[in-house]
C-alpha cells in the first residue's frame, strides 16, 4: 500500500539543472516544492558533465602551457600526466559546488526527497510507495549518453563520456566517435594529455551544429595539433582486438586504438517513468511541450534535455527559472532557443549566439545579410596568447546582428557580452559606441562592431 509522501505546490521528478533550478525560484516565490531524485543532487552538469570536463580541459590548458612555454621565454619541463592528481583536482572542483548546493537547497520550503520516482497521477510521484502530490508537476529527468545500435558500451575499452571522465589513466590511442561537443572537448584533452587521438564524424565536418567557417577553423586547428579526424563517413562497427578497439567505417577503413569514446549524442531519459500512461506526448523520447513548457496535461511542465532543443544546463537553468515563475503567476518572458549561448571548451574554444550565416540566408535571403570576420590577428590581447581565430558577425542589412559566432583560446569568455548583444537586438552602430577595454580579447568583439559600423579602428573594412 502506498503511503502519503504530501502535497507541495510543486513536485519536481529530477533534481540537474533544470529542476533544481525551478526548487530554487519556486521557493523563493514561497512555493513549496518535493524535489525528487535518485542520484545525487546536481545531476549530469555538476557530476558527469560540464563541471568535470571544464576541470579536465583547464588541466589540459596547463600541460600545453607547460609543454609550450619556451615560446614564451619560460624553461619548464612537461615531465608526465599524473592523472590521479588531475582527478583529485577535479573530483575537488566537483566536491564543494555539491556541498554549496547541498546548502542552497537546504531550505524549508524545499523538500529533498532520495529515490526512483515514478509518475503514476496527472499530479502525483511515487517514491519507495511514498506518494508525492502537487498541485503543479515538473518532469526534469535529463538525458543519457546515446550509443548506436549493435554498439555496446562496456565502460573498458568503448566508452561513454562518464566513463571517460573517470579514466585513471592516459591512453596512448583513442578513438572518438563523433565530433559534436563532447567529442571535440575529450579529443582535445586527450591530445594534450599525450594521447594519439582520431575523431570519426559521419557528418562532412567537425562542431557541424556551428557556422560552417567556425568548423574550417576547428578543423585547421586541429590539424595543426596534429588530432586526426575523419568526416564525411559514418561508423559501422567496432571489434575488440588483442590491447584495444578497431573501428571500421562505411567504406571499409579501418582506425585502431586502446580505447574508442561514443559521443553520438545524448537521449531523453523518459521511458517507463509513467509519462506517457498518464498522457504525455512523447515524440523519439522528448517530451513535447508548448513554449510555455506546458505538456498540454492537467498542470504539468517538463524542463531540460528531454525537452527537443538545446541540450545545455543553462538552457536547464533558465527554464526551471521560467517554470517556477509561470507557476507563481509571474507571466516570464518565453525563451528564446537562439539566444542561448553555446560554448565548446576545446583548444580552440568555440562560442557563439543567435543563428548562422547559412540559416540567417535562409531566413532573411542571401541578399538580405551581411557577415564580417574580425581576425584575432589585429587583437592584442590573442597576440600575447599566441592564438588565432576570429570574430565573425552575421547581419541583417540595416538591422541587427543575428549570429556571432566566435573561435580561439579563451574566446568562450566573450559570449556573455555576445549574447547581450544579440538579445536585445543591438544594431552594430549602438555597440560601436561602447568603449572596450585594451587589451582584452572582448576588444575583437568590440572592433568587429567597429567595423561594420564602417569606422574600423585595428582592421581594414
Ligand atoms: P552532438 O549532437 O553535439 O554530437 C554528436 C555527433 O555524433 C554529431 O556530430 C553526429 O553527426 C555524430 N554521429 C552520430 N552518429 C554517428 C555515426 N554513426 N558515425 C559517426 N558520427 C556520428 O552530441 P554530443 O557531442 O554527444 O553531446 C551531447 C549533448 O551534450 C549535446 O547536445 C551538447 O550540447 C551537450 N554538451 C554540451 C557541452 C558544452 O556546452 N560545452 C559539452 C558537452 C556536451
Amino acid at each position: 500500500m502506498s503511503q502519503p509522501g504530501g502535497t507541495f505546490d510543486i513536485v519536481i521528478l529530477g533534481a540537474g539543472s533544470g529542476g533544481y533550478a525551478a526548487a530554487l525560484r519556486a521557493a523563493e516565490l514561497n512555493l513549496t516544492v518535493a524535489l525528487i531524485d535518485k542520484a545525487e543532487l546536481g545531476g549530469t552538469c555538476l557530476h558527469r558533465g560540464c563541471v568535470p570536463t571544464k576541470a579536465l580541459l583547464h588541466a589540459a590548458e596547463i600541460a600545453d602551457q607547460t609543454r609550450e612555454s619556451e615560446q614564451f621565454g619560460i624553461k619548464a619541463d612537461l615531465v608526465g600526466i599524473d592523472m590521479a592528481g588531475v582527478n583529485a583536482y577535479k573530483d575537488g572542483v566537483v566536491a564543494r559546488l555539491y556541498k554549496g548546493l547541498q546548502g542552497l537547497l537546504k531550505n524549508d520550503k524545499i523538500t529533498v526527497v532520495q529515490g526512483a520516482g515514478k509518475l503514476v497521477a496527472k499530479d502525483t510521484v511515487e517514491v519507495d510507495g511514498k506518494r508525492y502530490t502537487g498541485r503543479n508537476v515538473i518532469l526534469a529527468t535529463g538525458s543519457y549518453s546515446r550509443s548506436l545500435p549493435g554498439l555496446e558500451v562496456d565502460g573498458k575499452r568503448v566508452l561513454a563520456s562518464e566513463h571517460a571522465l573517470k579514466l585513471d589513466r592516459v591512453p596512448s590511442s583513442a578513438i572518438v566517435l563523433g565530433g559534436g561537443v563532447i567529442g571535440v572537448e575529450f579529443a582535445s584533452v586527450w591530445k594534450s594529455f599525450g594521447a594519439d587521438v582520431t575523431i570519426l564524424e559521419a557528418l562532412p565536418r567537425l562542431v557541424a551544429a556551428e557556422d560552417e567557417e567556425i568548423s574550417k577553423a576547428v578543423e585547421r586547428a586541429f590539424r595543426k595539433r596534429k588530432i586526426n579526424f575523419k568526416v564525411g563517413k559514418p561508423f559501422e562497427k567496432v571489434e575488440h582486438t588483442e590491447n584495444g578497439v578497431r573501428a571500421t567505417l562505411a567504406g571499409g577503413e579501418t582506425v585502431e586504438a586502446e580505447i574508442l569514446l561514443v559521443a553520438v549524442g545524448r537521449g531523453p531519459t523518459t521511458a517507463n517513468l509513467g509519462y506517457e500512461e498518464q498522457g504525455v506526448t512523447l515524440d523519439r523520447g522528448f517530451v513535447i511541450t508548448n513554449e510555455r513548457l506546458h505538456t498540454g496535461v492537467g498542470n504539468i511542465y517538463a524542463v531540460g534535455d528531454i525537452v527537443p532543443g538545446l541540450q545545455l544546463a543553462h538552457r536547464g537553468f533558465a527554464q526551471g527559472i521560467f517554470i517556477a515563475e509561470e507557476i507563481a503567476g509571474l507571466h516570464p518572458a518565453v525563451i528564446d532557443e537562439a539566444g542561448i549561448p553555446r560554448v565548446t571548451y576545446s583548444d580552440p574554444e568555440v562560442a557563439s549566439v543567435g543563428i548562422t550565416e547559412a540559416k540567417a540566408k535562409e531566413q532573411y535571403g542571401a541578399d538580405k545579410i551581411s557577415t564580417y570576420n574580425y581576425n584575432l590577428g589585429g587583437n592584442g590581447k590573442s597576440q600575447i596568447l599566441k592564438t588565432q581565430g576570429f570574430v565573425k558577425l552575421v547581419r541583417v542589412n540595416d538591422g541587427p546582428v543575428v549570429g556571432v559566432h566566435m573561435v580561439g583560446a579563451r574566446i568562450g569568455e566573450l559570449v556573455g557580452e555576445a549574447q547581450l548583444i544579440y538579445n536585445w537586438e543591438a544594431f552594430p552602430e549602438e555597440v560601436a559606441q561602447l568603449v572596450h577595454a585594451h587589451p582584452t580579447q572582448n576588444e575583437a568583439l568590440g572592433e568587429a562592431f567597429l567595423a561594420l559600423a564602417g569606422k574600423p579602428l585595428h582592421s581594414h573594412s
